[in-house]
């Protein structure tokens, strides 16, 4: 059975300060962690480790002002984590851009395109090989979570360079999960976080929403039970909701529909009267 938040573990947080990974940081103070976080926000970065600080002492508390696109400084940090608290048993590769400026379509500035991939993409592959060489040379048992998005499994339109990094996190944290799993031993564990929609950032609670300590506590269980994808729900949408919805996007390729049907005007009486029925079993 995999693990997340364990005692005398050391879980490394990126994108720590805030939301879903602050979430994630305090929990691990809770069950009485080494915490290593990360994040490019300096400000909110040393409140939170104040905080942790006054739980875990500071001893047991690394906040790193960083960016996860940065290849070079995640490994110079995997060996100052590997030196201080030793290898970690959490990895949550959580940070993620959700960068404004242009229309959220394909001809957004390029710019928009390399800080989204960069980030949300090479950010957890970077998290990966940063600190998987020593997880594994550690013979304990570990979890890496990546953070996707049920936005790179239906592809909703809006945002098209985020879709597609969470999208490729998708299909790299499967690829993960398969290598490791097919490794001797096999103590480390890959998990897709896919959360719902969670109140996060400086966005007030509106009703429908979670709070990412609801994702949190979802994903602890799911990681309890050695499940790789969590597919987290809202007060809005629950999980039958996504299945469908995740189904449909499926069949556009299986019954060669246009591309994203679900938007489509054609499509639109059909999509809802599917999502009026009940899924084959
Ligand atoms: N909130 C939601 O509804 C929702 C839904 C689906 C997925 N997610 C995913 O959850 C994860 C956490 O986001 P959140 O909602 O908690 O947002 P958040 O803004 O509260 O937290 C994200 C944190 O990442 C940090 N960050 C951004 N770029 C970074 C970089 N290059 N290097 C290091 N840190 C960086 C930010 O400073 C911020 O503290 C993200 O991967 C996001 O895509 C969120």
């Amino acid at each position: 059975m995999a693990a997340s938040f364990t005692r005398d573990g050391v879980a490394v947080i990126t994108g720590g300060a805030s939301g879903i990974g602050r979430a994630a940081a305090r929990r691990a103070a809770e069950a009485g962690m080494r915490i290593v976080l990360v994040d490019v926000n300096a400000a909110k970065l040393g409140t939170i480790a104040a905080e942790l600080a006054g739980l875990v002492g500071l001893d047991n508390v690394m906040a790193e002002t960083l960016d996860v696109a940065d290849a070079g400084a995640m490994v110079h940090l995997a060996n100052r984590v590997a030196q201080r608290f030793g290898a970690p048993t959490l990895l949550m590769n959580n940070a993620a851009a959700f960068v404004s400026g242009g229309a959220g379509g394909t001809l957004d500035p390029i710019e928009n395109w390399q800080v989204t991939l960069a980030v949300n993409v090479l950010g957890p592959v970077n998290g990966v090989q940063a600190f998987l060489p020593g997880m594994l040379a550690s013979g304990r048992a570990g979890a890496i979570v990546n953070t996707g998005s049920k936005q790179g499994l239906t592809n909703p339109p809006g945002n098209a360079a985020y879709n597609t990094s969470k999208a490729a996190v998708n299909a790299y944290t499967q690829n993960l999960a398969r290598d490791l799993r097919e490794r001797e031993g096999g103590r480390v564990s890959a998990h897709l976080l896919i959360p719902g929609w969670t109140t996060t950032g400086e966005a007030e609670h509106r009703a429908g929403a979670w709070l990412p300590e609801q994702v949190i506590g979802f994903m602890e269980a799911a990681i309890g039970r050695d499940e790789f994808f969590i597919l987290c729900p809202d007060d809005d949408t629950p999980n039958a909701t996504d299945h469908k919805r995740i189904y449909w996007n499926a069949m556009d390729i299986i019954e060669n529909r246009p591309a994203l049907s679900r938007w489509h005007p054609d499509w639109k009486e059909k999509f809802a009267e599917f999502m009026g029925r009940e899924l084959p079993r």
